[in-house]
């Protein structure tokens, strides 16, 4: 492979960075305002209408230089050659990385295991609109559930949740979880006859999904009822879904990287095709803004040197995502996972921050006392739709003023009286401001892919493998163990000494 691998912290421009910092830290970000009168020109970014501000981070052009400097030679740009020539870049699992040709037509002759690429990113759309046109047509179905765990199930979530102002078509609910509580009082709330269901696993064995499938077909009782999305299609087949009703996934495509493939199908039934369409629109949008913005101006590039800048050089540890909309409130846990599944691994320096975050408002009356006053301090990114065509336009201006009031405040702290510590804001706390005129179908799809690419940017940088995750795979196999443990009540397999007095404990409490 042409990719250059290096240890990022051995290089000349991760030294300049070490000595850059020791000059900037004390200088704070308000004082760079002083400073510097088109600061806010020089770190704002517009992309299709969406503001990204930056200026209120502990940056200024010399960091910027610096972070452009270190991008360079860590190869942002051959790393992008390689992953949209269907390099196998996601070395550990030996895939190509290419969820990008969902949206964004690729070098048209570009093939995988003999298959043209644009050709089934094509086919794969015709599908998912037909079925979700046949569902919507339909007036003998009233809901559709969507099973589905972590990738197959926070985006298409996520973009049902944020456009719910849009729906349509059936209601759609999703099961993520193995607590048949939840399912049981789902279906209490549903006509077996008018309810259909999505099968959604790229694997086809993640052990809550199939559970969850099987107390659906249980309920059910008919497999027409059911749709499976899959890059396993011959295991579907053989669970006795329809073969029509079967839509196929391909390894290239990481589970959190697929809302864009058929595993968007519930976003397609509820909202339609023209909906999903134009969140793919939002999503090429942005492909083309990262793959063609050189790196100062580029946005996914700033999101993701920032980052590290913090990670690595301030030692900050966390990061969070403080949407000012309710229906963003899922957007925390999506990117939750995106962040910490893609970058949390090990490397040589320090890699991706613990990822948090709720609907802005709400957590103002929650865990912002922290952020303002806490003794470890969290950049954070406020998420806002400006305008909202189903609020009233008061509250939305209210809902929004308290975005501005939380990074005004964050930036510029405030001083007290001696004898009162309490009042004193230390100040000097980075955020990015999103401003998204409003929330659609196209900046969901904007803001979504820039966040995709941040992440890959950050694991370029980092030196790491963004697309596997080995390690969600341990506690996998020791959790089938510890079930037989507590299925059998029998403790004759060798568990560690806490785990077997735990599960002695469990078994008590039957
Ligand atoms: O949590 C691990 C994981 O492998 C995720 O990466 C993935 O999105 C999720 O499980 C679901 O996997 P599948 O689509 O194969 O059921």
């Amino acid at each position: 492979m042409s990719i250059k691998t290096i240890d990022p912290s051995a290089s000349p421009e991760w030294s300049a960075l070490q000595n850059h910092y020791t000059v900037i830290k004390d200088t704070p970000v308000k004082v760079m305002f002083d400073q510097d009168q088109s600061r806010f020109d020089t770190f704002s970014y517009t992309l299709g209408n969406v503001l990204f501000d930056f200026s209120k981070h502990n940056a200024n052009k010399t960091t910027k230089e610096h972070l452009v400097q270190l991008g360079q030679a860590c190869g942002i740009q051959e790393h992008y050659g390689d992953m949209l020539s269907g390099k196998p870049i996601n070395h550990t699992e030996n895939r190509a990385v290419l969820h990008c040709a969902l949206r964004t037509p690729l070098n048209k002759d570009l093939e995988i295991d003999g298959e043209n690429i644009n050709e089934f990113a094509l086919k794969s759309r015709r599908q998912i609109q037909k079925i979700s046109d046949d569902i919507r047509s339909n007036p003998q179905i009233s809901d559709v559930v969507h099973i589905g765990a972590g990738g197959s199930n926070l985006g298409p979530q996520l973009v049902c949740e944020a456009l719910k102002g849009l729906q349509s078509g059936p209601r759609i609910h999703f099961i993520a979880n193995i607590d048949s509580q939840t399912i049981r009082d789902l279906f209490a709330k549903l006509n077996r006859r008018t309810t259909r269901f999505i099968i959604a696993s790229k694997t086809f064995t993640t052990a809550e999904t199939m559970a969850a499938a099987k107390m659906a077909v249980n309920w059910a009782g008919d497999m027409s009822a059911f749709y499976a999305v899959t890059a396993a299609p011959e295991k579907a087949l053989e669970y006795g879904i329809p073969e029509k009703n079967i839509l196929p996934l391909r390894g290239w495509i990481g589970g959190r990287f697929s809302t864009w493939s058929a595993i968007g199908l519930p976003v397609a039934v509820a909202l339609g095709y023209e909906q999903f369409a134009t969140l793919l629109e939002g999503a090429n949008l942005a492909d083309h803004h990262a793959t063609s913005t050189p790196l100062e101006k580029n946005i996914p590039f700033m999101m993701a040197a920032l980052g590290v800048w913090y990670r690595n050089f301030w030692d900050y540890r966390a990061h969070a995502i403080l949407p000012y909309a309710d229906s963003l409130s899922k957007l925390p846990a999506y990117m939750q996972q995106l962040d910490m599944e893609s970058n949390g691994k090990a490397a040589p320096v320090k890699t991706g921050p613990v990822v948090f975050g709720g609907v802005g408002t709400n957590v103002q009356h929650a865990f912002m006392q922290f952020f303002h006053q806490g003794t470890d301090i969290i950049p954070c990114d406020f998420i806002v739709p400006v305008k909202n065509r189903h609020a009233d336009p008061v509250m939305q201006k209210s809902l929004v003023a308290n975005a501005l009031a939380q990074s005004r405040a964050l930036m510029n702290g405030k001083e007290s009286a001696a004898d009162e510590p309490h009042h004193s804001f230390s100040g000097n706390r980075p955020s990015t401001t999103i401003l998204l005129p409003e929330l659609n179908a196209k900046t969901l799809g904007i803001l979504m892919a820039i966040y995709e690419h941040k992440i890959f940017m950050q694991g370029i940088i980092w030196n790491i493998n963004s697309f596997d995750q080995w390690g969600v795979e341990l506690g996998k196999q020791l959790a089938r163990n510890i079930e037989r443990a507590l299925i059998e009540g029998n403790l004759s397999e060798k568990h560690d000494s806490s785990t077997e007095n735990l599960i002695r404990a469990m078994l008590k409490m039957e």
